[in-house]
């Protein structure tokens, strides 16, 4: 059972990024009265700031943080204050270039950009502690701080690490791990091709081979490797800073991104966590975050609002988040990257969408643009120019909003469903082709299904530690690919499924072990007994034939895209529906096996929007707000609920006005009133509604 947090905010907070160090330090006062004006009340400050406080090997300058400090403490404006470790001094990479990441083939990241360290580099480490400690020394009583972030976004940029701190740290990873070469060779599978290693010095981190044919189990390795390194850097600030803070401050991270076993970093380093949330990513030129994460688009991309798919994956990790940097204007850098401004009312719509899915702090990236670096066109709240502009205006608007939401702080998302990950299958689907197109489909189909038929949804994390508690909650529970699986997670899905739960499982379920061996059992390996289901075939689809669909028994034709696992129904199993065309055609597509009070449903494809729409349907999921709101398509609702009182949040992705119909009166946060009935979204538009209960409503 994962531990539960203290809530952090118990007011809706909206706060900014700054760099007092980019700016002339006349402008200061201004900008700090500017942003409490405009409801700021939180700024992160100090991420990239090493030089201002070691500008030189062991020469220590705190008076720059201090003067500002001290001002915000004036101006009343509080301070989440940010270790440096992103970007090591000049003076730092030059004298020991040892810290440096190295690309695959050993060529080290050189100075100029960020990230460019390795956690393992014991240099690094040593002078990364030293730096965090002063500063937690210093300013670790200041009254204006309020929390701490560590480093920025750990594992951005680059999610690998090619240094020989790195094959070093690998090495004593995998003695711990596995205790012998012995022990190593037989969980990398090194029989084959001849790739048995004699001694740990020729153990190393994936390294560039013929065809990119690198082994799998090393690679899952690796990855897993990766996160314990960043998690234990992590974990060495945090412990530093957590001798010095003051009781109530509170210690992140920002980010989400790759690599990285983010339910473990909050659980053993955070008081919380903090994302930063840039939809325009998910309408533009994508990025992949996370390893699951919504930016790439692809067939059932719903645009800007795949960005709630995002959000779901951090409230898995952390139920009641902040977000550091929340897109303030249109992104890009001078080497990559082009996006729109956001349009009238979008500024509104995406923090509005973080705050539905959990976010109780909103800081905007960043306050004014920078006019100098890479970044300058990475725009912030204000222009170069530093006038007054309509992005200041709508943060000004936004801030009303959020303040009318006060009442709304810690409450909990309500999921209809959840959608089971672990971190197993993620660097597997990483590491594995097979394993990675199926699943990204899925999650993408799951995801788009359910907006559209306006099922609220949580993403459920899961691991050996999972108990029942964690998971009884949720009526229905898709794990779309377990294509790992061990026994202990077999087992609590067994007891969800017991005591009354529905399972929907699709292809591709059980075959490999932890290592990422396939194992010599029937799939869906050790869910057999529970599916009562084997698959006796399975193939890709096929380029050129007709795609694959089945025939449900109410008659409903179903795609069964992508990849298909012919299925055999064991004795007791229902045969819910068949393939309809293909060499399988006849056999088993979907199955229904009844165990204890509940179910398990076998699909033997991915899951698309269409296919996923239909089983919520099947599974009396689709709509269940009806009785509340009723919604057009372009309009996300999120539930929230808290003391009893229950919160529809209601968001516009389109660009045309639209309406919604509220059933029965609800009072409208934002002004206070109570309405019902028809009520006009803008283009853009959102509107957070406390629905009254039967006994309020005359
Ligand atoms: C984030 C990062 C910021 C800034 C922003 C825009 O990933 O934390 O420092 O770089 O993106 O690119």
């Amino acid at each position: 059972m994962r531990p539960k947090k203290r809530l952090i905010w118990t007011k809706k907070t909206m706060g900014t990024d700054y760099y007092p160090e980019q700016w002339d330090s006349a402008l200061w006062e201004s900008d700090l009265t500017r942003m409490r004006a405009a409801g700021i009340s939180v700024i992160r400050i100090a991420e990239f700031a090493w030089n201002k406080l070691e500008p030189e090997d062991g020469v220590f300058t705190y008076g720059f943080f201090d003067r500002f400090l001290d001002l915000c403490a004036e101006k009343g404006m509080k301070v989440i204050f940010g270790t440096p470790t992103a970007t090591p001094p000049a003076w730092l990479s030059e004298k020991y270039p040892e810290i440096l990441n190295c690309d695959i083939d050993g060529n080290p990241y050189r100075h100029g950009s960020r990230r460019h360290y390795t956690y393992n580099s014991p240099v690094y480490q040593k002078y990364a502690a030293r730096i965090v400690e002063r500063e937690a020394v210093h300013y670790g009583k200041h009254p204006a701080i309020c929390g701490w972030q560590i480093d920025n976004e750990l594992n951005c940029e680059t999610t690998d690490f090619y240094s020989e701190a790195d094959n070093a740290a690998f090495r004593v990873f995998l003695q711990e791990k596995y205790g012998s070469l012995e022990e190593l060779n037989r969980a990398w599978g090194t029989a084959f091709w001849n790739e048995t290693y004699t001694d740990w010095s020729e153990v190393h981190v994936i390294r560039k081979t013929v065809s990119g044919g690198v082994n799998p189990h090393q690679h899952l390795d690796y990855l897993r490797f990766v996160s314990e390194s960043c998690i234990r850097f992590a974990k060495m600030q945090a412990d530093i800073i957590r001798r010095y803070k003051k009781p109530g401050d509170f210690v992140t991270t920002n980010g989400m991104f790759g690599h990285l076993d983010n339910c473990r970093l909050q659980d053993e380093v955070l008081d919380v966590y903090t994302y930063d949330s840039y939809p325009n990513f998910a309408q533009s030129i994508g990025r992949a975050e996370g390893g699951n994460a919504a930016g790439a688009g692809g067939e059932e991309s719903l645009g800007d609002r795949d960005w709630s798919r995002n959000l779901s994956v951090v409230r898995s990790v952390c139920p009641h988040f902040g977000i550091m940097e929340q897109q303030a204007g249109p992104g890009g850098w001078t080497t990559k990257m082009e996006q729109a401004s956001p349009r009238p009312g979008q500024l509104t719509l995406w923090a509005m969408q973080s705050v539905a899915h959990g976010a109780d702090y909103v800081g905007f990236f960043r306050w004014r643009t920078a006019c100098a670096g890479t970044e300058i066109y990475w725009h912030g709240i204000l222009d170069w120019d530093n006038r007054d502009n309509r992005r200041l205006a709508e943060v000004k608007e936004f801030y009303k909003k959020l303040r009318a939401l006060d009442e709304t702080a810690g409450a909990d998302c309500r999921g209809f469903f959840g959608v089971l990950q672990d971190v197993d299958n993620q660097f597997d689907a990483e590491v594995d082709c097979w394993h990675g197109r199926v699943e990204a489909a899925s999650r993408q189909g799951i995801f788009a299904a359910a907006q559209k038929a306006h099922v609220p949804g949580n993403v459920v994390s899961l691991s050996d530690e999972t108990d029942l508690s964690e998971l009884a909650s949720y009526p229905v529970l898709f794990y779309p690919h377990a294509v790992i699986l061990d026994e202990k997670r077999a087992a609590v899905l067994r007891s969800y499924v017991e005591q009354g739960g529905t399972l929907v499982i699709g292809c591709r379920t059980g075959y490999k072990d932890l290592q990422g061996h396939c194992v010599m059992q029937p799939q869906p390996g050790l869910l057999s007994r529970l599916t009562g289901t084997t698959v006796k075939d399975f193939s890709f689809a096929c380029p050129g034939e007709d795609p694959i669909i089945a025939l449900a028994e109410d008659g409903r034709v179903i795609p069964m895209p992508l990849f298909n696992d012919v299925l055999e129904p064991g004795e007791g199993t229902r045969v819910l529906a068949a393939y309809a065309n293909g060499y399988f055609q006849g056999e088993a597509a979907l199955t229904e096996h009844r165990v204890g009070a509940g179910r398990v449903l076998h699909l033997g494809s991915t899951f698309c929007r269409e296919n996923t729409a239909w089983l919520l349907c099947c599974l009396h999921l689709e709509e269940p707000l009806q009785d509340m709101v009723l919604a057009p398509d372009e309009v996300e609702l999120a539930l929230q609920e808290k003391e009893g009182k229950k919160y529809l949040f209601v968001l516009n992705y389109g660009r045309e006005k639209t309406t919604i119909t509220l059933i029965h009166p609800a009072v409208l946060l934002y002004t206070g009133r109570t309405v019902q009935g028809d009520r006009i979204l803008p283009p853009f538009g959102t509107a957070v509604y406390r629905l009254l209960e039967e006994r309020e409503r005359d």
